[in-house]
């Protein structure tokens, strides 16, 4: 049967603003019930309520999930398993970057941890759903900076070494997303493409929250507005991720690289099976309880 998003159910971390709110606003108004996360319940209410009134779909809700504390990962995968029998799609969208080192509430470094690490335990908890909802999707919001990682550190995964500022934090991030990258080629390698694919995207550059809400940020304000001319807007930003979910052409396309609605070419270090197998054991270590 030829694939179709209405009346599939969506779940999409990180819908309260930026690109996944607006993702969640296009999956509505194509007929898909979607479930995002919401850290905060007031802001997560508001989103429902104008997204309902915008498209007239009322399958739209929230459910709290923090990326950064993996108990709670757990827990949020309990709980979805228990009160949902189907999860045609997941799409892994939240993400941060910092110009300082914080850590999750399990000691790992914030970006790694929430980019890549909370997502892939969130893909564990959730897998067994997906593959029994099958054909399903796993769709991870990657990113174009992958391209200023020289690859993964696998000696600092955690980037303790050297003084963290701005510069850092954008490469701590670049890595994060090319973690996202290889957690998208291991995981598509492992699973039936018949049955569950995963990809992963580039938004492009959007006007968005996404490193402005930092106090170390405050520098990035000053040329905010000259440079944010040039970006895309979040609707605009979504489309890709909403092609990623919907396109019936996409049936059985596995472990690809997407960008502005096409199969993009992502750089070497994102095409390297030893690291996503070395990257996939060490994250199994890592979110262990
Ligand atoms: N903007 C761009 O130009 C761009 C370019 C390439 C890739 N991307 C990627 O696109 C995705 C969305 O980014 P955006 O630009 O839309 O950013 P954004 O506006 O800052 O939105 C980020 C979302 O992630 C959620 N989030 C942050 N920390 C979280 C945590 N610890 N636990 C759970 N949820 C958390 C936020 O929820 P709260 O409201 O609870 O904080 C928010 O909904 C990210 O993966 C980003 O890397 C963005």
């Amino acid at each position: 049967m030829t694939w179709t998003i209405e009346g599939k159910r969506v779940l999409l971390t990180g819908g309260t603003t930026g690109i996944g709110r607006a993702t969640v606003e296009a999956l509505a108004a194509r007929g898909a019930e979607v479930v995002f996360t919401a850290r905060n319940p007031d802001q997560g209410d508001a989103v429902v309520a104008d997204v309902v009134a915008a498209t007239g779909n009322e399958a739209v809700s929230h459910r709290r999930l923090d990326l950064d504390d993996l108990a709670r990962v757990r827990d949020f995968g309990a709980t979805f398993r228990d009160e949902f029998d189907r999860l045609d799609v997941l799409v892994n969208n939240a993400g941060v970057v910092l110009t300082e080192r914080r850590q999750t509430a399990d000691g790992h470094e914030f970006t790694f941890g929430v980019n890549h690490l909370g997502h892939f335990q969130l893909v564990n908890e959730l897998l067994p759903l997906l593959q029994a909802s099958a054909p399903a999707r796993v769709v991870i919001v990657a990113s174009d900076a992958h391209r200023f990682a020289k690859g993964l550190d696998f000696d600092d995964l955690q980037s303790t070494r050297g003084r963290f500022g701005a510069a850092k934090g954008m490469s701590v991030y670049a890595r994060s997303k090319l973690a996202n990258m290889l957690h998208t080629r291991e995981l598509a390698r492992r699973l039936d493409p018949a049955l569950v694919t995963v990809n992963c995207l580039h938004p492009g550059a959007v006007r968005t929250r996404l490193g402005r809400d930092d106090e170390g940020t405050r520098l990035s304000e000053a040329i905010w507005p000259l440079v944010s001319r040039f970006f895309l807007t979040p609707e605009e930003g979504a489309k890709t991720s909403v092609w990623a979910v919907c396109d019936p052409g996409l049936e059985g396309v596995s472990g690809e690289y997407f960008s502005k609605s096409a199969i993009a070419e992502p750089k070497k270090t994102a095409l390297d099976d030893v690291a996503a197998a070395r990257l996939w054991a060490a994250s199994e270590a890592l979110v262990a309880p």
